[in-house]
């Protein structure tokens, strides 16, 4: 069956990955952005407006109906106007499948989490909460079994303007010493980008009812921080060795988790987030491997779609590196 489908955003990262397998897959595909980031994708019906805006998604609505929406634009939206939205598209689409974050969960990073783990309570304000009343709003209003409700940990792949592994790739790329965040041991769990989107797109398309939540991250235990770098490593030509500094030394130094040096998070825990319902669901992991040479080809032919203010927070200084290094407890 050739299936209709919506997708909210649709020009970079996660949103322009599910298209590219919608289209792959033979799919008559809307999107409906405002044109700002990034180009269309070939193939697709495009719609432009603003999703804060009530007119614009009633206009959207007219163009419908679809057997699915896949919501893959609300990174920094208002849950009221996500909350909008699917009002406006309910009559008009066959299921919602959401785009949420492991961030939705109280319990992160520092927790074990399952999908039946505690959420933010609607009334608070940042990422992880607005994430946690978003999906609160689609399952309002399109009922438990329209809504599927993913909920990826970090993901990275070919297109990622966000620039974690693109950091770490061109920092391999640089060579000599290099700064290793905590402990190779440490796990990890990184999706990637074409997963997430096969996933939903799975979602999006299956026979019978989606309902309910699913953490979308690679197996636990499978990935490590090790791992990650030894591949970035490999694929830019082993110009760079690996040196491994603790946390604490790391903390001393003022070093920034999770930005400075991307992916490294100084708490014990985290990483610990379950995906069996994914994994029963369809969810397919690929090696983190593969997503390390794929995103180093895509870096090769011709960088990134559009530029983004969050890839100038990442990143260590040059200078900053090598003192930690020299340092007493710098590996160096
Ligand atoms: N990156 C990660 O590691 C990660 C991890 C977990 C979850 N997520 C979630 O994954 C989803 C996708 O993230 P992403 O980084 O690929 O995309 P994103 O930054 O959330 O969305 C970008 C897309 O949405 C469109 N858009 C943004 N604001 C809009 C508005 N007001 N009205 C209409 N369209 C709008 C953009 O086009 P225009 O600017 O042209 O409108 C673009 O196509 C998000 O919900 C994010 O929270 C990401």
């Amino acid at each position: 069956m050739r299936m209709r489908i919506l997708v909210l955003g649709g020009t970079w990262f996660l949103g322009r990955a599910v298209v590219a397998e919608g289209l792959r897959r033979g799919w008559e595909v809307t999107t409906f952005n405002r044109g700002l980031s990034g180009a269309d994708v070939p193939g697709v019906r495009p719609v432009r407006g603003d999703r804060g805006r009530v007119a614009d998604l009633r206009r959207l609505a007219s163009e419908g109906p679809w057997d699915a929406v896949i919501d893959s634009s609300a990174a920094d939206l208002d849950p009221a106007a996500v909350a909008a939205g699917a009002e406006a598209l309910e009559p008009v689409a066959g299921r919602y499948v959401f785009v949420s974050s492991v961030n939705a969960y109280r319990g992160w990073p520092a927790e074990p989490l399952t999908e039946s783990s505690e959420l933010f309570a609607p009334a608070g304000t940042g990422y992880g909460p607005r994430k946690a009343a978003a999906e609160r709003a689609v399952g309002d209003r399109f009922g438990t079994g329209r809504t599927a409700v993913l909920r990826p940990g970090v993901i990275l792949g070919p297109g990622e303007y966000v620039g974690r592994l693109p950091w770490w790739l061109h920092r391999a790329h640089r060579g000599g010493p290099m700064l290793a965040p905590g402990s190779p041991g440490r796990t990890i769990q990184p999706v990637d980008v074409r997963d997430v989107a096969a996933f939903a797109l799975r979602l999006a398309g299956a026979a019978g009812p989606v309902g309910g939540a699913y953490n979308v991250v690679a197996p636990i235990g499978r990935e490590t921080m090790g791992g990650l770098l030894h591949d970035c490593v490999t694929v830019t030509g082993r110009r760079a060795e690996p040196r491994w500094v603790a946390s604490e030394v790391l903390l001393a130094h003022g070093v920034r988790p999770w930005t400075e040096l991307p992916l490294w998070r100084a708490i014990d825990g985290g990483w610990e987030v379950a995906s069996d319902a994914a994994q029963a669901a369809g969810l397919m992991c690929r090696p983190l491997a593969e997503t390390v040479m794929d995103t180093w080809a895509w870096l090769n032919g011709g960088g990134l779609p559009v530029d983004h203010p969050r890839r100038a927070q990442h990143g260590i200084d040059p200078a900053k590196e090598a003192a930690i290094l020299a340092s007493p407890g710098g590996a160096g």
